[in-house]
C-alpha cells in the first residue's frame, strides 16, 4: 500500500566534482542570492582523485531536515543550505502542479536526511563548497524527482558551486537580470575535448585558508579599485580570449590566460584593505619554476596558479614538478634531471615543500550512484 512504501526511507546518493577556475570569479553584486560582478571559467576536475559523496534520504517518519558533513551533524538552518532546500522544493512542487510525472509527490511533504563527504581535506585551498553543494543540489533533485537545469540553485549554496554541475570546461555566465534568473553555468567544452590536459593539485598546506573566500571578495568589493577595473574591464575580454583557447586546444594561450588571471586575482586580493594574502613562499616557488621552465624550453609547456599545475601530457614536465617537490620523506631523485635543464633552472630541488600532489585530468558532472551498499544512510534513515 502507498501509506507503507512511504515510511520506508527513499534514499539516492550521488557524487559531485570539484573544480578549479581559470578566470576566477572574486566578488558579488547580490549577497542573499549570490549574483556575481564578474563572469568566470573553470576546468572540472575528474571523481577518481576529487569528489564530494552525498546520500539523501526522505521518509513520512522523519521529524526535521537533517544535515551530517564528514560525520559530524552541523547546522542546517544554515542560511546557504536553507536556499537550496527551499528552492528545491519549490521547483519540485512547481514541476508538479505543471503536471510533470517524474516529481515524486510523497517525498515532498517530507523531511530530509543528508548525510555528505569528502575524498580529500575540506578548506585545503580546493573548492570543497563547490563540490559539497552541487553534490547537495544534484542529489535533492534526484530523490524528489527533478531534472533540468540546476546550477542556479547550487550557485546559491556556494557561487562556485554552480560551475561544477557540468563537466568538462564551464562557464558561470554573470547575468544582468536583479533575480538572478540569467546567472547561471553552462559547458563550454565536454571533458572528452581535450584528454591530453592533465592537472596537478600541489597540496602546499592542508590547513584552512587563512581568509575564506565569501568574507574576503566582500572585503575587496568594499575596497579594492582594482577588483572593479577586472571585473568591468579585464575579465570580458578574457572570457571570449579563454574559451577560444578550449575550443582550440591551443595550450600556450589557456595557460597564459589562466596565469595572468589568477596574478591578477591575487594582486586584488593585496589591493583589499586590510590586504589578504594567499599565495605563501611555497607557491611562490612553485610560480617562479614553471616559468623557469617555460623559459628554458622556449615555450609555454605548463601553467600554474595558486598551488595547481596544468599542461598537457606530452612532455616530462609532471616528472619535473614531481622531483623537484617530493615528498613524504622520499629522496629526491634528480639524476632523473638533466644537468642542461637543472642549470637551466637554477632553483635548487624542495623536497617536502608540499604535502602531496594529486594527479589528474578533467572530467564528468554530478552522477547517481546505483549500488545501494554505497549509501552513506542506513536504511533508517541515519548515517552508517
Ligand atoms: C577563489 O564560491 O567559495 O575559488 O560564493 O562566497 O561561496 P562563495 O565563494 P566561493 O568562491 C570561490 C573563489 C575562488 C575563485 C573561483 O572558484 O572562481
Amino acid at each position: 500500500m502507498p501509506e507503507d512504501r512511504t515510511e520506508q526511507p527513499h534514499i539516492v546518493t550521488c557524487t559531485a566534482p570539484v573544480n578549479i577556475a581559470v578566470i576566477k570569479y572574486w566578488g558579488k553584486r547580490n549577497e542573499d542570492i549570490i549574483l556575481p560582478i564578474n563572469s568566470s571559467l573553470s576546468v572540472t576536475l575528474h571523481q577518481d582523485q576529487l569528489k564530494t559523496t552525498t546520500t539523501v534520504a526522505t521518509s513520512r517518519s522523519f521529524q526535521e531536515d537533517r544535515i551530517w558533513l564528514n560525520g559530524k551533524e552541523e547546522d542546517i538552518t544554515h542560511p546557504r543550505l536553507q536556499s537550496c532546500l527551499r528552492e528545491i522544493r519549490r521547483l519540485a512542487r512547481k514541476r508538479r502542479n505543471d503536471g510533470d510525472s517524474g516529481v515524486d509527490s510523497a517525498s515532498l511533504s517530507h523531511k530530509v536526511h543528508i548525510c555528505s563527504v569528502n575524498n580529500f581535506p575540506t578548506a585545503a585551498g580546493l573548492a570543497s563548497s563547490a563540490a559539497g553543494f552541487a553534490c547537495l543540489v544534484y542529489s535533492l533533485a534526484r530523490v524528489f524527482g527533478v531534472e533540468g537545469e540546476l546550477s542556479g540553485i547550487a550557485r546559491q549554496g556556494s557561487g562556485s558551486a554552480c560551475r561544477s554541475m557540468y563537466g568538462g570546461f564551464v562557464q558561470w555566465i554573470m547575468g544582468n537580470k536583479e533575480d538572478g534568473k540569467d546567472s547561471l553555468a553552462q559547458q563550454v567544452e565536454p571533458e572528452t575535448h581535450w584528454p591530453e590536459l592533465r592537472i596537478l593539485v600541489l597540496v602546499a598546506s592542508a590547513e584552512r585558508k587563512p581568509v575564506g573566500s565569501t568574507s574576503g571578495m566582500q572585503t575587496s568589493v568594499k575596497t579594492s579599485c582594482l577588483l572593479k577595473h577586472r571585473a568591468e574591464s579585464v575579465v570580458p575580454g578574457r572570457m571570449v580570449e579563454m574559451t577560444e583557447a578550449i575550443r582550440k586546444k591551443d595550450f600556450a594561450a589557456f595557460a597564459e590566460l589562466t596565469m595572468k588571471d589568477s596574478n591578477q586575482f591575487h594582486a586584488t586580493c593585496l589591493d583589499t584593505y586590510p590586504p589578504i594574502f594567499y599565495l605563501n613562499h611555497v607557491s611562490q616557488q612553485i610560480i617562479s619554476l614553471v616559468h623557469r621552465y617555460n623559459k628554458h624550453y622556449g615555450e609555454t609547456r605548463v601553467s600554474s596558479f595558486y598551488s595547481d599545475i596544468m599542461g598537457e601530457i606530452s612532455g616530462h614536465w609532471t616528472l619535473f614538478i614531481y622531483t623537484y617537490f617530493f615528498i613524504k620523506g622520499l629522496p629526491v631523485n634528480c639524476a632523473s634531471l638533466s644537468e642542461e635543464l637543472k642549470q637551466g633552472i637554477g632553483l635548487e630541488p624542495m623536497p617536502k615543500g608540499i604535502n602531496y600532489i594529486i594527479s589528474t585530468k578533467a572530467g564528468p558532472g554530478p552522477r547517481v550512484v546505483e549500488d545501494p551498499t554505497q549509501h552513506l544512510l542506513l536504511s533508517d534513515g541515519f548515517p552508517k
